[in-house]
């Protein structure tokens, strides 16, 4: 069975497009045949992997509903990684999408797939549009990668609670975890945050923390996961950890609570 995961959060700069490479190259690593799909207009997960979509075969033609996904794909630098890439015309797909008041397009698309990978990561631009909620109509869960600071933690429940309520209707069943990203153990703050949202989450939030490296920040440059750049450093180590942590807990089929229920909840 095909799992698909939605990396989300409408706020920018959180480690979404560097968690959909590093999970999905560890996820590869791990001996998983796994679809990176980009649908964020300013392409990262694309560049980051060292590839170009080129114009008529990319997931701006694919949400257009001109190309399928297989079309799109293209094989990613590392084992077991196909990339299906972005262009900045997702913008007008986006457009496109609201008109028609699409948010089916990328569920039918990747069922067509006909479960071709294990693993199906989809990296979400910032913000909440059409395209996201393309994504999370199509995921089985949402990753919500988010800074351990404490507006940030803040937004991730606000965002939460309008999630619930798009959701109610259009995907029920999906279910969520949060990811800190940018942690930075030394600092005292960081650690009563981080508390805080092991009192908020409760068991949505990952227990493999993303710390704040040197490493993860160069590797998008030369076009590598870091896994790949840097094999044996901190943060690669850090996403393998958040790989095992998925596979695990998707193993257990745990019992989360849906983001459709997050909409009873009160913001904190
Ligand atoms: N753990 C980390 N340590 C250091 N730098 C990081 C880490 N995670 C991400 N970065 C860097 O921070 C920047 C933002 O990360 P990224 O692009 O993954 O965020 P994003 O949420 O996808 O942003 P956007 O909302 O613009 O799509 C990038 O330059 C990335 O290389
Ligand atoms: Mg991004």
């Amino acid at each position: 069975m095909m799992r698909i995961l939605a990396v989300v959060n409408n706020k920018g700069g959180v480690g979404k497009s560097t968690t959909c490479i590093n999970l999905g190259a560890s996820l590869g690593e791990m001996g998983y045949k796994v679809l990176l799909v980009d649908i964020d207009p300013q392409a990262s997960l694309t560049v980051g992997m060292g590839l170009n979509a080129v114009m008529g075969k990319s997931m701006a033609d694919v949400m257009r509903g001109d190309k399928s996904v297989e079309q799109a794909m293209q094989r990613g630098p590392v084992k077991n990684i196909w990339v299906a890439g972005g262009r900045a015309e997702l913008t007008d797909s986006q457009y496109a999408l609201y008109r028609r008041g699409d948010v089916e397009t990328l569920k039918e698309q990747l069922a067509s797939l006909n479960g071709n990978f294990d693993f199906t990561i989809i990296d979400c631009g910032p913000g909440q549009d059409f395209l996201t909620t393309n994504a999370l109509v199509a995921a089985d869960r949402a990753i919500i990668p988010t800074r351990s600071q404490f507006f940030d933690m803040l937004g991730v429940g606000q965002f939460l609670n309008i999630l619930g309520r798009v959701l109610e209707t259009m995907n029920p069943s999906l279910k969520y975890w949060v990811a800190v990203t940018f942690y930075e153990k030394s600092t005292r703050d960081a650690r009563e945050n981080l508390e805080q949202a092991e009192r908020y989450f409760g068991p949505t939030l990952l227990r493999s923390l993303i710390k704040k490296t040197v490493k993860i920040a160069e590797a998008p440059a030369v076009g590598l996961p870091v896994t790949e750049y840097a094999p044996r450093c901190e943060g690669a180590e850090q996403y393998r950890c958040m790989a095992r942590e998925i596979v695990e807990r998707l193993e257990k089929n745990e019992n989360l609570k849906t983001l459709a229920e997050e909409a009873e909840r009160q913001v904190v």
